[in-house]
């Protein structure tokens, strides 16, 4: 059972990941080289309304598959422990994007209202700077775990 689960939670991680990864690098360099803000917003919006149903499906998915396999390994015992470094950042990762993914309407609402309609480029410099700090914590997160999970600690 063990390694049906964990290949479907790494599918999960990789579509979900792979995904937030083209958003940083691709999308965004795209909409800070645009010159219209209403372009801008609208581009972004569009682009990011249709991942978020991708990346809410994979979350649950990688979630259901990540506690499933914490049960069947046993390794609930070990996490918040060194040895249990990379489920621990898994589960810290995922917790980050439950958060976002839930509060992302408002979010939304703080971020493109007041301030972004007159300044949308420090806006998007500054969602571009969050993009790359969350892309680094989960790829963190994926070098942490298959090492860890392979004979690393
Ligand atoms: C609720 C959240 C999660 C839990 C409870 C969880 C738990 C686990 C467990 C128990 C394993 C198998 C045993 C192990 O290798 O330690 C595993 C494998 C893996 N997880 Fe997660 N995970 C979660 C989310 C994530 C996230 C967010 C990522 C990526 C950012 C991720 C990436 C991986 C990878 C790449 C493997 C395969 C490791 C290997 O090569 O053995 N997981 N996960």
């Amino acid at each position: 059972m063990i390694p049906i689960v964990e290949a479907i939670h790494v599918v999960s991680v990789v579509i979900w990941i792979g995904g937030v990864a083209f958003v940083t690098m691709v999308v965004f360099p795209m909409i800070l080289r645009m010159e219209n803000s209403l372009e801008k917003v609208l581009f972004f919006q569009g682009v990011e309304h249709r991942f978020a149903k991708i990346a809410k499906a994979m979350v649950a998915v990688a979630g259901i598959t990540g506690f499933w396999l914490l049960y069947l390994t046993d390794e609930w015992r070990i996490l918040f422990t060194l040895r249990g470094i990379g489920p621990t950042l898994m589960l810290i990762v995922w917790a980050v994007y439950l958060l976002i993914l839930l509060f992302e309407a408002k979010l939304f609402k703080i971020i493109f209202k007041g301030e972004a309609q007159q300044d949308t480029s420090k806006i998007f410099y500054r969602l571009t700077v969050f993009h790359w700090f969350v892309l680094g914590l989960s790829l963190l997160a994926v070098l942490v775990g298959v090492w860890a999970g392979h004979g690393g600690i």
